[in-house]
């Protein structure tokens, strides 16, 4: 086999930043820069342990592509016969790893012995000096049962070698800050305040490890382990990598990603090998008795759990660990995968039926999803939901679990927010409704089961509001392309069952329809010849659909858009749908066949950006945002030097923006304006606010079409 060349260092300026290139909600595809190549994320750092290494760490790099490692530098500093030759070689030559080397600083190690000799700065400089990539600084280890009292000195005194670990470390040594706070959320949120802000005259700290949770991944203690992520997650800098400190079971990956974790690190697949058990995506699985395997890899392949079990002890630990650093990485590549895709939380919804403790623990994130109390765990799971894309194509499949999904939730979320009882009806009439209509018994695509039904009852009573009943709830009929909801998965019965009474009331609450008489409709045999008056109707619905899809995806107030749609044309597909939608010459925007959102033309963004031609406030500004519904089209605040960039096309960057509005949706449409408020151009955000104002690498905004091109 061909070697694997030696990795290219990043470029000096880009050393310790952190980019997303894809993402899924929380979860994110990021590339960490390094002298020692470029990471990409979620991964994990196999833990080399420099007197007994089970699996060469050249092999990692050769065999299964490891890019980076982590290793202890209190181990190497003291013992002589590491020590001296990693001072005078450096630690890859020591290692012979050409990849990244992290280190961790022997706060474990006094965790597990008691206390550790060496300084604070000793070990800092000490990492720097053997020529460590990512090194970590001495914190104290919060153990989760300490008091509170010892956990917030815990918090305090890490916090307080935070700026001394930094300066010691200079200009290439990039640190880990970890973050303590034992079971307390609260100390927690604040740890990550604390070691996000700490600096020295060069950076930051470059990633946060949540540290003190092996004794609870130990005990399986997952519930309270992902309530320590969440409240961790609140306020580390979104800009920087999270590590899960000694986490390495391939059954925890899926969540703690769909959570935000970038890094783990773990020994436990040398660690599991020696004691005789194999790793697998759904938890662990003793050799003693196996007749077959329950899951394969090359390590294993062509040998019998007898075979393996009849093995010399040293030789048996190094096939297993094989083993079990193969099915580690290839769950982590199917996590990526899964962000890429957009199933990460489907892939965790998938695992949680692996183990009863991670059962427990989802269901309780799913909770704490649905209520968004104001805590910490709350606070980060609103920005999870916030973050995450609510439309998005490919099928929807059904589960339990289905309606707390982050996209679904969101989506719903939004229609209640923003979605609005029509301004007029088809037949020009106006005031409220007269009742509404559930369809119900018939599964997608609507347009081609429903629509009848739907005009029929729209002309028998034209002050009529249609929905839909789904199985993750009631939808206005303008969102019946829209994927999630004409994506959703499962047995024909799915459709068939009736809604529940409580159930299709509070729905109907929820979207503003309470107390409005309601009729269930069960569509039937769509009638031969088209009904009179249904063509009105039907360009009627066109706009509706169009009304309610920006003003529930863009946040523009649906009377602007009635004013806006009121001469609207459409073009329709072969298939009925429609294609383009202008007025008068103009292009304003397509629905996309795909999953039903929107993709907006130029046109349309210049129309929606006269509605709201301020620019958006700085970053920097204190000035507060007024809440509102309806707070317009998202905007994106462009530095002056990237506009003639922009204005042409090329996508917006990070560090070239000054202000964003905090409703902006990665995924959806936003536009870019300059600070006269003149349009740049449009496109599709990928980031957050919040993440516009932190990152400096990689892109923030997609351009669509840029403004300023000339003929
Ligand atoms: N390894 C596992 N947990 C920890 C921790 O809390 N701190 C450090 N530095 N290393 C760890």
């Amino acid at each position: 086999m061909a070697k694997r060349p030696d990795p290219d260092p990043c470029r000096p300026q880009d050393l310790g930043l952190f980019e997303i290139v894809s993402r899924d909600g929380a979860a994110r595809i990021g590339k960490f820069h390094t002298n020692h190549g470029i990471l990409t994320t979620p991964m994990l750092l196999p833990v080399v342990n420099p007197n007994l290494r089970t699996i060469e760490p050249r092999e990692m790099w050769e065999r299964y592509g490891v890019d980076a490692l982590i290793t202890n530098s209190y181990v190497i500093w003291k013992h002589e016969k590491l020590r001296s030759p990693a001072l005078e070689k450096g630690i890859h030559e020591l290692l012979d790893f050409p990849g990244i080397v992290v280190t961790d600083s022997g706060t474990f190690q006094s965790y597990v012995y008691g206390d550790v000799e060496v300084g604070v700065e000793e070990i800092v400089s000490f990492q720097r000096e053997i020529g460590v990539d990512i090194g970590t600084m001495l914190d104290v280890f919060g153990r989760p049962d300490m008091g509170r009292e010892e956990l917030e000195s815990a918090v305090s005194e890490t916090s307080q070698r935070a700026v001394p670990s930094l300066e010691e470390a200079g200009e290439q040594l990039l640190l880990n800050g970890p973050i303590q706070g034992g079971l307390h959320h609260d100390l927690r949120a604040e740890a990550g305040g604390l070691m996000g802000l700490a600096e020295s005259e060069h950076r930051g700290f470059a990633v946060h490890p949540i540290g003190g949770i092996v004794p609870l991944m130990e005990k399986q203690r997952y519930r309270e382990l992902f309530g320590i992520i969440l409240a961790s997650r609140s306020t580390i800098p979104r800009n920087r990598p999270i590590h899960m400190f000694g986490c390495g079971h391939p059954l925890l990956f899926p969540l703690s990603i769909a959570l935000g974790v970038d890094l783990f690190d773990s020994a436990a697949y040398a660690l599991f090998a020696r004691d005789g058990r194999l790793l697998t995506p759904e938890g662990t699985v003793k050799l003693e008795g196996l007749r077959e395997w329950p899951t394969n890899s090359s390590a294993l392949f062509g040998k019998t759990p007898e075979q393996v079990r009849e093995m010399d002890r040293d030789e048996r630990t190094v096939l297993l660990s094989h083993h079990n650093l193969e099915v580690t990485q290839a769950e982590l590549a199917r996590c990526r995968e899964a962000v890429r895709n957009g199933t990460i939380w489907e892939l965790a919804e998938k695992r949680s039926h692996s183990s009863p403790r991670l059962r427990e623990a989802f269901l309780w994130v799913i909770d704490e999803l649905e209520e968004l109390e104001e805590n910490e765990a709350g606070n980060a799971l609103l920005d999870l939901m916030a973050s995450t894309n609510p439309v998005r194509g490919g099928g929807e499949p059904i589960s339990e679990d289905i309606d707390s999904r982050p996209h679904i939730l969101h989506m719903m979320a939004l229609i209640s927010l923003r979605w609005r009882l029509p301004g007029s009806w088809w037949d020009g009439s106006s005031g409220p409704p007269d009742r509404v209509v559930v369809l119900e018994g018939k599964p997608p695509p609507w347009r081609n089961t429903c629509l009848h039904t739907a005009v029929e009852a729209l002309i028998e009573v034209p002050k009529s509001v249609v929905v839909i009943s789904t199985p993750v709830g009631v939808i206005p009929f303008s969102f019946e392309d829209v994927s999630p909801f004409c994506h959703i998965d499962g047995p024909e019965a799915i459709w068939l069952d009736s809604t529940d009474d409580e159930q299709l009331s509070e729905d109907l609450e929820t979207l503003g329809l309470g107390g409005i008489p309601y009729v269930i409709s069960k569509p039937g045999e769509i009638p031969e010849n088209p009904l009179e008056g249904a063509m009105d109707v039907r360009l009627w619905m066109d706009r509706c659909s169009v009304v309610d899809k920006l003003s529930v995806l863009c946040a523009i107030k649906p009377s602007e858009l009635c004013e806006m749609t009121e001469n609207m044309e459409s073009r329709r597909s072969k298939t009925d749908r429609i294609i383009n939608v202008s007025v008068g010459d103009e292009h304003l925007l397509s629905p996309r066949l795909t999953d039903g959102g929107i993709s907006l033309a130029i046109g349309g963004a210049r129309k929606l950006h006269s509605i709201n031609p301020e620019p958006p406030l700085r970053f920097d500004s204190s000035e507060a945002i007024p809440e509102a519904d309806h707070p317009g089209m998202p905007r994106v605040l462009l530095s002056e030097d990237a506009i003639p960039f922009v204005g042409k096309g090329r996508n917006v960057m990070h560090g070239y923006i000054e202000g964003a509005d905090p409703h902006i949706i990665p995924g959806q449409p936003c536009i870019v304006v300059s600070s006269s408020g003149e349009l740049v151009a449009h496109g599709v955000a990928l980031s957050t606010a919040l993440e516009m104002s932190l990152f400096r690498k990689g892109i923030a905004v997609k351009i669509r079409d840029g403004a300023l091109k000339e003929d």
